[in-house]
């Protein structure tokens, strides 16, 4: 393999493909950690970090799941690959399909899919499917597809999709030095990149790189919120929501099917779920945007929406270093931005009326 630097195949030896099978790879991972002491200071933290997995190749963490599953359908011979997806697994599968050189069919749930990510996986050729209906129910018929029709299933029902996200934990670990974060907040949906990170982070202390793990945190949005429902009852399996509904599109999931590993990693890491409101994630999403620069979609927003309301609950304390984990790029769902920011001002095309708008107090 050519490049060796900060990406998700650094770590092939703790991965399971083939060794003779070359990579389908449009060099993923290798994120950034950043440093938030502005944020911290608002939200009342010391130490606070945030991986921005917006910055994969296709603007979600995905890519190190599909990089890695589209390489196994390659090697077992797969001729078609499919999934159902609130947007982002589809971009990213279009895309790892493109470069595979096989078709890849997508089910998305109608209305329901912010456009950047509906652009990704059209461009890229995919075959795309708007179903009647919300992503639970999207799942459970690609499934059936792809069992009728031998497809190649990529949602995080497939275990190679978590072997590749695994590799957040490894980065989160190396990044700071082989310090162990406090904590890792982050965003759950369908609660496969929960139960991925956390297997990284097991897998560094089984081999001995780590003596301990991370305490699992993750967010939901109100409106969605099965794995915080069962955390909260202290059960270790969820009761499906039926009508999940947020403005975090990507994670309006009501049946999510890592639910129970998921939960297990919750509770094995002393860790704990909570929900946020659709106005903490925008706030939250202003804050990163514009305290750090960091341009995130709502779901993302999640994860710090969620470590502030935590932290002023007392909940978090003041003293941890904690890692929010931010999965997509603002740019997947421009409408939304759209929606919450203040229009452009409209002026004139002359020097006063520009600087009557630059210097309005409005
Ligand atoms: N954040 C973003 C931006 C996502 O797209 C997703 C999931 C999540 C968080 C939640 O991750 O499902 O592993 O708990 N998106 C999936 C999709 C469901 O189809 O793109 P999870």
């Amino acid at each position: 393999l050519k490049k060796q630097c900060p990406s998700v195949w650094k770590y092939r030896e703790i991965l399971p493909i083939d060794e003779t099978q070359e990579p389908i790879s449009i060099e993923e991972g290798g994120t950034p950690l950043y440093r938030c002491d502005r944020l911290a200071d608002k939200i009342g933290i010391k130490g606070l970090y945030v991986k921005h997995e917006g910055l994969n190749p296709t603007g979600s963490f995905k890519d190190r799941g599909m990089t890695v599953g589209v390489s196994k359908a390659i090697e077992l011979g797969m001729k078609t690959v499919a999934c159902a997806s609130t947007g982002n697994t589809s971009a990213s599968l279009g895309i790892y399909g493109a470069r595979a050189g096989i078709p890849a069919v997508v089910l998305l749930p109608e209305g329901k899919v912010a456009l950047g990510k509906v652009a990704q996986a059209l461009m890229h050729g995919a075959k795309v499917l708007s179903v009647r209906g919300n992503f639970d129910e999207a799942l459970v018929l690609v499934r059936q597809l792809c069992d009728d029709e031998k497809f190649y299933l990529l949602n995080s029902v497939n275990p190679y999709r978590l072997e590749g996200q695994k590799t957040i934990g490894f980065e989160i670990i190396d990044q700071l030095g082989f310090n162990v974060p406090e904590r890792v907040v982050l965003p759950v949906g369908n609660a496969g990149n929960i139960t991925a990170i956390y297997k990284g982070f097991k897998e560094f202390m089984n081999i001995g790189i780590t003596d301990k793990v991370p305490r699992m945190t993750g967010i939901q949005s109100e409106g969605a919120a099965p794995i915080v429902d069962a955390y909260r009852n202290g059960r270790d399996d969820i009761t499906p929501e039926k009508n999940p509904d947020t403005i975090a599109t990507a994670i309006r999931i009501g049946n999510p099917v890592n639910a129970k590993k998921a939960l297990k990693a919750i509770y094995e890491s002393n860790g704990m779920a909570d929900t946020v409101t659709d106005d903490e994630i925008v706030q939250a999403q202003r804050d990163l945007a514009q305290l750090e620069g960091i341009g995130v979609e709502p779901a993302s927003a999640s994860s710090v929406a969620g470590l502030k309301k935590l932290v002023n609950d007392g909940i978090i304390g003041k003293d941890e270093t904690v890692v929010c984990v931010t999965t997509g790029h603002l740019l997947k769902d421009p409408q939304e931005v759209v929606d919450v920011c203040p229009k452009p001002v409209v002026v004139d095309a002359t020097m006063e009326s520009i600087r009557n708008a630059v210097f309005s107090d409005k």
